[in-house]
């Protein structure tokens, strides 16, 4: 199954804000680390041509060490990718960031929690990616922090919202007591967390968000726990049981599960590679069965 006739309408659309977006997305962070200049930008454009508008990054996207494809090279900055790939921008993509984590040049990561802090990593973004306003901004917890501390930093945002450098507010990496907190204080249209089918810590906040009329943003949909074990994907599951009898990938059917947990949920699938670009956007048509869906299920 892959994107020839199908675009990334067939998932959907949700409204975040005052905009529409569609409901298959793309995760700009794995194009530092594998993908070529070339092929990255040429991802970006693919996924733009297949109708996919909301596409998620941060200034903190980098190669690390300055490491591409193995090899020591330069920095690469995947909102520099983006620039190039599809600017000038146009109206209808919605190019979600975060702030908050804060990259030391040794390789350890420290946090931006001063509104001082928090506005230089909103410029950063405002000028790398080269515009005046940010579509969507989630600030991106790393440390554990309380009501107080979130309704701080929310607060910071919220006003560079209303100096009008930031459309959206979204939050990263947190719990239902850190939506509450920033709800009090400016309008939440998005939480991205980690989730997937054998990745459910956070299934309560995903129907709770529906409740809402939060988007519900997963990240890791495809890599599941291994990327945080740092480990790589599996093929075993119910997952690659239901895709060999429909004939798919066990890839589209994560996708498709994660799609159909909610009308709320937006999916952001990463990759450096065309081919897994079209496969991930074309899983947006596919429809798991009730027997299907409690299969995977059972993953949990
Ligand atoms: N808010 C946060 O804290 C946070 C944290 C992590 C990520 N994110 C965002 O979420 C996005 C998604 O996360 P992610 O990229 O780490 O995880 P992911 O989308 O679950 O998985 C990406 C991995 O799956 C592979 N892949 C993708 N499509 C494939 C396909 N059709 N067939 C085979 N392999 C495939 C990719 O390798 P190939 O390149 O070889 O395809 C890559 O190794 C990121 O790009 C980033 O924008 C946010």
């Amino acid at each position: 199954m892959t994107a020839e006739r199908i675009d990334a309408s067939a998932a959907g659309e949700w409204r975040l804000g005052d905009r529409v977006v569609r409901r298959m997305g793309f995760g700009s962070m794995r194009l530092t680390v594998r993908a070529d200049r070339e092929r990255a930008v040429e991802v970006l454009r693919r996924a733009v041509e297949l109708g996919v508008d909301h596409i998620d990054t941060a200034a903190f996207y980098f190669s690390p060490g300055g490491i591409l494809d193995g090899q020591p090279g330069t920095v690469r900055y995947a909102t520099d990718l983006i620039r190039e790939a599809l600017g000038p921008y146009r109206r209808e993509v919605l190019i979600a960031t975060k702030v908050g984590p804060d990259p030391h040049p040794d390789g350890g990561w420290g946090e931006a929690v001063t509104a001082a802090q928090l506005r230089r990593q909103v410029e950063e973004n405002l000028s790398r990616l080269g515009v005046e306003a940010l579509d969507l901004v989630n600030l991106r917890i790393v440390r554990p922090i309380g009501p107080e501390e979130t309704a701080e930093r929310f607060g910071a945002l919220a006003e560079m919202r209303a100096e009008g450098l930031i459309r959206h507010l979204g939050l990263s990496n947190v719990g239902v007591e850190h939506v509450d907190a920033a709800q009090r204080v400016a309008p939440v249209v998005c939480v991205q967390n980690a989730h997937a089918v054998d990745l459910r810590r956070h299934d309560a906040l995903l129907r709770e968000c529906g409740e809402r009329g939060i988007a519900f943003v997963p990240f890791f949909t495809i890599a599941g726990p291994a990327r945080e074990a740092g480990a790589g994907l599996g093929t075993d599951g119910a997952e690659w049981r239901i895709a060999a009898a429909r004939g798919v990938t066990g890839h589209q059917v994560r996708l498709a599960w994660t799609l159909q947990q909610g009308e709320h949920v937006l999916v952001i699938p990463g990759t450096g590679d065309v081919a897994h670009l079209e496969e991930n956007v074309a899983a947006g048509a596919l429809r798991l069965t009730e027997d299907e869906l409690a299969e995977v299920d059972q993953r949990r």
